[in-house]
């Protein structure tokens, strides 16, 4: 059998939630509630596997238009979910960083995630990069003003993405999209490049580690050229 090769960093765009919580009968914040449930399971998978960095695509520029009632309810779920998971978090040994925005979030939210930041800032299992309030294209120009405010006058490639949400980790080597779409949808477009892509059918709420073992095989069998020729 041919080695495992595991992503250094796997982003994952979790898609699906109101889709099957629809299909059960359900309201769609209740895929939400599964849809955290299978996310601390998949981060433990990727503890398992080896797996440094992992970003989680949890809340993006444009989710803002759903239903008030929604983005309130995914609010209320993550300022619980940081909270009472954690001891938990520190147990498994998961730096949490957010990225995106920030400024727009309820004032409680913030607060809530920058603790959480400084609480896990020793742990070095995994860092579990989770997007709130993130889009690629304002990630771009959060930046170019971020170079403009400090009088940065000339960027090279290395120079410019330091400055992204995502500086100074390695790009993503594999992003898994859920349920059936296959697109980017503005996720971390700069740092997504040359990222081998895996959809799935399956919705985020159905997502398991038997899936993500089978993307993580597929992806071990692809052959990265980064623009160049290989020989045969
Ligand atoms: C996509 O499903 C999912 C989201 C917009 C939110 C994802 C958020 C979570 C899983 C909870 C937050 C995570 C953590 C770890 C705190 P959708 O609502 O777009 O589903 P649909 O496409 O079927 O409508």
């Amino acid at each position: 059998m041919e080695e495992l090769k595991v992503p250094v960093h796997l982003a994952i765009i979790m898609d699906g939630n109101g889709r099957w919580a629809k299909r059960q009968g359900m309201p769609r914040v209740m895929g939400h509630y599964r849809g955290v449930e299978v996310a601390e399971e998949i981060t433990e998978a990727c503890i398992e596997l080896g797996i440094e960095y992992l970003t989680l695509f949890a809340f993006s520029t444009e989710n803002w238009t759903r239903p008030r009632e929604e983005v309130e309810t995914l609010f209320e779920l993550m300022k619980t979910y940081f909270k009472e998971k954690r001891e938990r978090l520190i147990e498994l040994g998961v730096r949490v960083k957010f990225i995106g925005r920030k400024g727009r979030l309820p004032s409680d939210l913030r607060k809530i995630m920058s603790d959480l930041e400084r609480e896990t800032e020793r742990c070095g299992e995994i860092q579990v990069n989770l997007a709130i309030d993130y889009g690629g294209r304002d990630d771009i120009v959060r930046a170019v003003k971020k170079a403009i405010s400090l009088g940065i006058e000339d960027v090279s490639e290395e120079s410019f993405a330091s400055l992204l949400d995502l500086g100074g980790i390695p790009d993503p080597d594999l992003m898994i999209r859920t349920a059936g779409e296959r697109r980017i949808s503005n996720f971390v477009l700069w740092n997504l490049a040359y990222t081998e892509l895996y959809f799935t059918d399956l919705c985020w709420p159905e997502f398991t580690r038997e899936e993500l073992l089978r993307a993580v095989e597929d992806f071990s069998k692809r052959k990265r050229k980064f623009g160049r020729v290989l020989d045969e």
